[in-house]
């Protein structure tokens, strides 16, 4: 993965109506990038582009206005009128963020085959298909040679998850999904890495969002000890700087989901035990 810069990149985020994709959104604001911004919520969503407009008229007078597509990234139609209007204001497109997802809670047999299905299509089969949407016009962001002088390099940032890491009970739907991204991504970007696009994944830990509130089943949570929440804005700085420094996968602004992360991998019995207990 290259080193980049997000000054004069152009990008499609989705998800930016809440938490981290709010703050990614406002982050990339700040560093000079311009956004179109996917979500449902439309006046959440009209509120952030106001604010990412004066951030753009006060440090960036030059720079194409910031906008907003309201609708569901599960329709094709949808995605496809991102991608579109995306090319069409900016003259091209460099950077996929594909942040937009939900979760739910409940025991894996008890889960329905329509949530399952509404799992994966938020989760997998959405950033899977926008990306293809969206691939033609991020490899020629990869030949574009103002690009390379201003150190602009085309990336897709897809957001798995720590349950997608390491199975959690009572999120095992989801976190199968978030675990299919994550094996797509780094597939994906074996496949096309002489392109010039690279793939960052992301797998946060528990994070002070919306997304408890909004769970699309809540049945049954995982008692989880306490620990302390990642914030946020700070996920979002880490992972803008992981794509900075050209890493490949992140683990953001959460020591508890690191440490699983590295126990999953070095010691798969003790997780095994701490799991049957957030079971109990
Ligand atoms: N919070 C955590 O503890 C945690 C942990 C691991 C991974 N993650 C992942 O991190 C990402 C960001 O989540 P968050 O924590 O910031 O949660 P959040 O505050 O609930 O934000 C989720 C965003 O996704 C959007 N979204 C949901 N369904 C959508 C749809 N069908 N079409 C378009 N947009 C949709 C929401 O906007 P609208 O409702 O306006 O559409 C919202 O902007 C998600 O992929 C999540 O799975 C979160």
């Amino acid at each position: 993965m290259s080193k980049r810069t997000f000054r004069g990149a152009r990008v499609l985020l989705t998800g930016a109506s809440s938490g981290i994709g709010r703050e990614l959104a406002l982050e990339l604001a700040r560093r000079g990038a311009s956004l179109c911004v996917l979500a449902r919520r439309e006046d959440p969503l009209r509120a952030l582009v106001g604010e990412m407009n004066a951030v753009r008229a006060e440090a960036f007078p030059a720079a194409p206005e910031h906008f907003c597509v309201v609708g569901d990234v599960c329709s094709s139609d949808v995605r496809e009128q991102a991608v579109a209007e995306t090319i069409g204001r900016f003259q091209g497109l460099d950077v996929l963020i594909n942040n937009a997802g939900a979760g739910a809670t409940l025991p894996a047999e008890e889960t329905a085959d329509d949530l399952a299905c509404e799992l994966f299509d938020l989760n997998f089969f959405s950033p899977f298909e926008l990306t293809k949407t969206a691939l033609p016009e991020l490899k020629a962001s990869a030949s574009s040679r103002e690009n390379k002088r201003r150190r602009v390099r085309p990336l897709v940032i897809n957001f798995s998850s720590i349950a997608g890491v390491r199975g959690t009970p009572y999120f095992a739907v989801y976190g199968a999904a978030k675990a299919a991204l994550l094996v797509l991504t780094d597939a994906w970007r074996a496949e096309i890495n002489a392109s010039g696009v690279d793939f960052l994944i992301v797998t946060p830990g528990l994070t002070s969002s919306q997304f408890f509130n909004v769970l699309r089943e809540d049945k049954r949570r995982p008692k989880l000890p306490t620990l302390k929440w990642a914030e946020p804005k700070d996920v979002a700085i880490a992972v803008l700087s992981a794509a900075e420094r050209g890493k490949r996968r992140i683990v953001p602004s959460s020591p508890s989901a690191k440490l699983l992360g590295w126990c999953s991998r070095f010691c798969p019995s003790l997780v095994d035990r701490v799991m049957n207990r957030f079971a109990k």
